[in-house]
């Protein structure tokens, strides 16, 4: 007997990456999900009440980035956004996502329309042109995708950057053995299997990655910081990109 398939997150597809809607539906896809993950308390118990700090954080990075077109790539829930249009303005902030109800949601903490551009782009086809933005921002996005996914959206974090432009990175900092949440083995549990992609990122090396893809657009990444955050569990990494090898 053929037992009827569970296959639910189809529903959701709809020109979105097939990763995004099979694992992370509930989170980013489903109204029910937008709405509950969009209060402070809940996105900051999600990050172990350290979402403030990592924003802080981040936001101090930006402080010394370069002038000129800033992207924030994918949505975030909470405060990020409209700090973020704030910080540029008068210079419009530029956010791409897959979903539209990710991006209505950016939206409308927007102050003004005219303060957000907005695009529904898959991270890993940017349709924007090479060298567009001096800083590109991905505040927890690398960690929940597929490795060819990450590898796919860093390649384009390469090409839409210039030279003199920087990436910040806002995330999960490398396999932390000696945390306790890693070595509760429950927490780290749970973790992985709502965040399965985590493991494989946790071994990356960002660097090392992004001197390989940025090879094509001869590019390469100098480290230029590398806070870490909550004992070397979270980091905040600001790369600037220089001129590389072909
Ligand atoms: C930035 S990540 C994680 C954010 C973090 N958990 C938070 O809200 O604080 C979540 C966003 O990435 C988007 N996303 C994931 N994969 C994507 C892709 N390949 N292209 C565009 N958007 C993507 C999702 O639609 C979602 O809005």
């Amino acid at each position: 007997m053929k037992l009827p398939s569970l296959n639910l997150y189809r529903h959701f597809l709809d020109g979105i990456p097939v990763y995004l809607a099979r694992h992370y539906w509930w989170a980013y896809l489903w109204s029910g999900g937008v709405w509950l993950f969009d209060h402070q308390p809940i996105i900051n118990a999600i990050l172990f009440g350290q979402y403030r700090k990592l924003m802080r954080a981040t936001m101090a990075r930006l402080q010394t980035a370069p002038d000129g077109n800033i992207l924030q790539l994918t949505c975030v829930y909470g405060e990020l956004t409209p700090k973020l249009i704030d910080v540029v303005s008068p210079t419009p902030l530029h956010i791409a996502d897959a979903a539209l109800v990710q991006l209505n949601l950016a939206k409308s903490k927007a102050p003004e329309e005219s303060a957000l551009l907005a695009a529904r782009m898959n991270a890993e086809h940017l349709a924007y042109r090479d060298d567009s933005f001096s800083t590109v921002v991905l505040f927890f996005l690398l960690h929940e995708l597929p490795p060819e996914a990450r590898m796919k959206v860093l390649t384009e974090c390469m090409r839409v950057i210039p030279v003199g432009g920087t990436l910040l990175v806002t995330e999960y900092a490398p396999l932390p053995t000696r945390h306790l949440l890693y070595r509760f083995v429950p927490i780290r549990w749970l973790t992985t299997t709502l965040e399965p992609f985590l493991g494989s990122f946790w071994k990356d090396d960002l660097p090392s990655q992004l001197n390989e893809y940025g090879q094509t657009y001869t590019k390469g990444v100098l480290t230029v910081s590398d806070e870490r955050i909550f004992s070397d569990f979270y980091r905040v990494t600001e790369f600037k990109v220089v001129p590389g090898g072909s």
